[in-house]
């Protein structure tokens, strides 16, 4: 038996302006997707997946949440490298820290774990560029025209600065500085589609967002020089920029009442920097806060019921936990 782990992501700087060719940052968080793979002796594939409750044998009519996986990825591979996977006798669970659709990248974690688990299973060439590819497969599938930020982020771990192409720019910072990260929940459901079709209507109509958007690159260039110093980063830096981030991405429509609470709260609790994650509208705000008011601000957020997270930037991405034997 064989548990694949990867990592989700968070989006530190420059969402919906990397739709329109600037950069943004994200980063891989130690909350984590995971495959378990083995195998069993009937010659089909089965997979179940806890956090949509469902499992699926090969020869039924393939469920919504599983089609990435099956047609991006095993349909792909079975095609690649000439083998039978849906008739080899395997059993996949997938399970994971965090829900499913929550901003946080879990669909590309779940095509990326599943591909590492797939390729070390059937001993085919284990390269994380390998698994990246037909992780991407998974979230065109998913997403339509995907950035493909995600499964990269969950594959390699770390920070990365994206900028989208023909051809994508990548790159990665290794040396990381400790960000105490807390994501808490809107529990307002995000729609990214909807989101960045709003920021394309206001910006048609008003010019002026080109500049706004020209701004939020530059912001995020600034923040990356400050990542790029590891250890010696300035926390109070990367969370002004945040702050101003957050503005802006209030400015261009895609913040909410809920939003501003939460964010508001964040700083007023002594969170060096607070600010929107991905589309808006809903899903999570990241905080940057120290160790000396995390502590103060969970027991805050636990009394009112909020839901949140804690994490770090991950430097892994993906990792092979246990190759046991059954
Ligand atoms: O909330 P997410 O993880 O779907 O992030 C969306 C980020 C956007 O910049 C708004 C859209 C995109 O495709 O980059």
């Amino acid at each position: 038996m064989l548990i694949v782990s990867a990592p989700t992501k968070i989006i530190l700087f420059g969402e919906h302006a990397v739709v329109y060719g600037y950069p943004a940052i994200a980063g891989a968080l130690d909350i984590y997707v995971y495959t378990k793979i083995k195998k069993i002796t009937e010659p089909t594939m089965i997979v179940r997946s806890r956090e949509y409750n469902l499992e699926w044998k090969n020869g039924e009519p393939i469920p919504a949440e599983l089609r990435p996986i099956i047609e991006g990825i095993v349909f792909t591979i079975e095609r690649d490298f000439d083998i039978n996977i849906r008739r080899a006798g395997i059993y996949i669970e997938i399970f994971s820290d965090a829900p499913p659709a929550c901003g946080l990248g879990t669909s590309a974690a779940i095509s990326v774990a599943f591909t590492t688990a797939l390729l070390k299973h059937f001993d085919i060439r284990f390269d994380k560029d390998l698994v990246n590819k037909y992780a991407y497969e998974a979230e065109k599938i998913s997403h339509g025209k995907p950035s493909g930020i995600d499964n990269t982020i969950s594959v390699y771990g770390g920070l990365l600065k994206y900028s989208r192409g023909p051809p994508a720019r990548i790159e990665q910072l290794k040396h990381i500085s400790d960000l105490n990260m807390i994501l808490v929940d809107t529990q307002i459901p995000k729609n990214t589609k909807k989101a960045v079709m709003m920021v394309s209507e206001l910006k048609n109509k008003y010019r002026l967002l080109d500049d706004i958007m020209n701004t939020i690159g530059k912001l995020t260039e600034e923040a990356w020089k400050e990542l790029k110093k590891g250890p010696n980063a300035s926390l109070q830096r990367i969370g002004e920029l945040m702050n101003i981030n957050h503005g802006l991405l209030s400015a261009i429509g895609v913040s909410s009442g809920k939003i501003e609470e939460i964010v508001y709260f964040l700083r007023n609790n002594g969170a060096l920097g607070s600010k929107l994650t991905g589309a808006g509208i809903g899903g999570f705000v990241l905080g940057i806060v120290d160790e000396k008011n995390m502590h103060k601000i969970r027991k805050l957020l636990t009394q009112k019921g909020c839901r949140y997270f804690i994490s770090r930037i991950n430097r892994e991405g993906i990792q092979l936990l246990s190759e046991l034997t059954e």
